[in-house]
């Protein structure tokens, strides 16, 4: 098992920010939670809206892997959530909306991986057709709180059998064998996703070509 500690925050500005300003006297699989985040951000350091009642979690880990972790973490929100599913390469979806997402940093030889995910909150009425909370899907409140117990713990067993953690991200792709368009910075790849491979990249075929995509953002996808 993975001995995760666990330091609790009313509020702070953000847990990717306080572990990246403390890290030097923060020891490995420290998770940092805040019930609100006052300036939380995503990738490519778009905001993140952090109110009360959603699950606003980092935590640090000594690694050479980051995208490792970043899979067993999305592998384990949906382990605990299976109405769920990874588009990739690592948001969580229900249907057509956001749930979760999982930003890593890197620091030195170190990996912070931040997650956040809607819990309880109420989405903003300018992100209600792209985002939703756990509390309308499944229709009741849940305790934050056990819901973090549930996924440090689902992390720790999905570690210790990391070959079956690409073949869970695989199950529970989104993407995988559908038809994406995702944009890689100006250009445009529409396409059939073949593979996802264990870097983090993805195939992707069309009659003229076939690629192997790293980055982009996936901003259309076919429903099954
Ligand atoms: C994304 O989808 O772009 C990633 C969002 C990551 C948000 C989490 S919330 C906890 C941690 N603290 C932050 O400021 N960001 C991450």
């Amino acid at each position: 098992m993975i001995p995760f500690s666990k330091r609790a925050f009313k509020f702070l500005p953000s847990t990717n920010a306080y572990l990246k300003k403390h890290y030097k006297k923060i020891a490995d699989f420290t998770v940092v939670r805040a019930e609100e985040q006052g300036n939380g951000y995503g990738r490519k350091g778009r905001a993140w809206h952090s109110p009360k009642g959603g699950l606003w979690f980092s935590f640090i880990v000594s690694t050479n892997d980051p995208f490792f972790w970043i899979m067993c973490s999305s592998v384990s929100i949906v382990d605990v959530f299976p109405e769920l599913k990874i588009k990739w390469p690592n948001d969580v979806y229900h249907k057509k909306r956001k749930i979760a997402g999982i930003l890593s940093e890197r620091i030195e030889d170190r990996i912070i991986v931040g997650i956040g995910i809607n819990v309880n909150n109420k989405i903003p009425s300018d992100l209600e057709d792209k985002a939703e909370s756990l509390s309308a899907i499944y229709n009741k409140e849940f305790n934050v709180q056990k819901v973090l117990d549930k996924i440090l713990k689902k992390i720790s067993e999905n570690v210790s059998e990391p070959e079956n953690i690409i073949l869970k991200w695989k199950n529970y792709s989104v993407i995988l064998g559908k038809r994406i368009t995702i944009k890689k910075g100006e250009m445009l790849v529409e396409g059939i996703v073949e593979d996802l491979a264990e870097d983090g990249s993805i195939i992707v075929s069309n009659p003229n070509h076939r690629e192997k995509i790293t980055y982009g953002d996936i901003i259309n996808w076919e429903e099954i």
